[in-house]
């Protein structure tokens, strides 16, 4: 019951009841809060067309999403599916060409570029594949970079320390592994206390133990400051994790899945 109707719900209108706390509860013991139902984003009917010369290349073609807050969801598809396009535009990063993306009741697609640039500086946190940190400024540095120009951000060392990274607060990206850059490119991205976390393939350029740390540090994030998370992956192994399992290919939301066991980081095997 409660599996299908978190199916449909990117399609259609879900009743209060339906999703009330106590249905929620039933299906996981393993976490210790349930995500709410309280839907942060709800995009309708988005479309993407790219124009390349002669060419169109359609990234979205139709696209229903919705996304509750404190919920950990992973964006599961090929490459080339729209997983990006798709993130960039619930992040303000991209517009979509048709359709729209409702941000706690504010219609995203009607902004312009001032307003999402002021949207993704207060609401959003973004982790990519590759860090984007700054070589000459250390951790610490680089984290308050965000810090510095945010309402009500943590101190950087409070959110190197969220990810593990307390011990390196003086080191320069070039003295870290890979996936302690990317840490170092969490804790950035959490440092502001963003409503959102949005993550494109964070683990992709880096193995699978580094990945799990990466992962973890997430997971953390999600978990004790209750950030709603997506996480783009081409890797099935990583949707464990998640609450919630929503595939996407050839630019269309395919299958939605929940999980009523949720994998920590270290049980994942790819
Ligand atoms: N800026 C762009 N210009 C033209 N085509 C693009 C652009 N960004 C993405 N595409 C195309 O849109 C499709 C979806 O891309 P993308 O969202 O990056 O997929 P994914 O992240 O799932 O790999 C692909 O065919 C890609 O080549
Ligand atoms: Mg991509």
């Amino acid at each position: 019951m409660f599996n299908s109707i978190l199916n449909s719900m990117t399609f259609s209108q879900t009743t209060p009841e339906a999703l009330s706390p106590g249905n929620r509860a039933a299906d996981s013991d393993s976490r210790s809060t349930a995500p709410s139902q309280i839907a942060v984003y709800q995009a309708r009917a988005i479309t993407k067309v790219y124009h390349m010369g002669e060419v169109d290349v359609h990234a979205l073609r139709g696209v229903d999403l919705d996304l509750f807050e404190g919920e950990f969801v992973v964006l599961l598809g090929p490459s080339g599916s729209g997983k990006s396009t798709l993130l960039n535009i619930l992040g303000g990063l991209d517009v979509p060409s048709s359709g729209t993306v409702n941000y706690r009741g504010r219609d995203l697609t009607r902004d312009n570029d001032n307003l999402l640039t002021g949207y993704r500086r207060q609401h959003v946190g973004f982790v990519f594949q590759f860090y984007n940190l700054i070589p000459s400024l250390t951790a610490r540095e680089n984290v308050a970079l965000v810090t510095e120009i945010a309402t009500n951000p943590m101190r950087p060392e409070e959110a190197l320390a969220m990810v593990g990274m307390q011990h390196r607060l003086d080191h320069f990206p070039a003295q870290l592994s890979g996936g302690e850059q990317q840490r170092v490119a969490i804790a950035r991205a959490i440092s502001k206390r963003p409503d959102v976390l949005l993550c494109d393939e964070p683990t992709g350029a880096l193995d699978i133990q580094t990945g799990i740390l990466v992962l973890e540090a997430i997971a953390r994030v999600n978990q004790d400051l209750g950030t709603t998370t997506a996480v783009i992956t081409h890797n099935a192994a990583i949707s464990e994790m998640a609450d919630r399992v929503v595939s996407v290919a050839d630019g269309r939301i395919g299958n939605v899945r929940v999980n009523t066991i949720k994998r920590p980081p270290q049980e994942l095997q790819w």
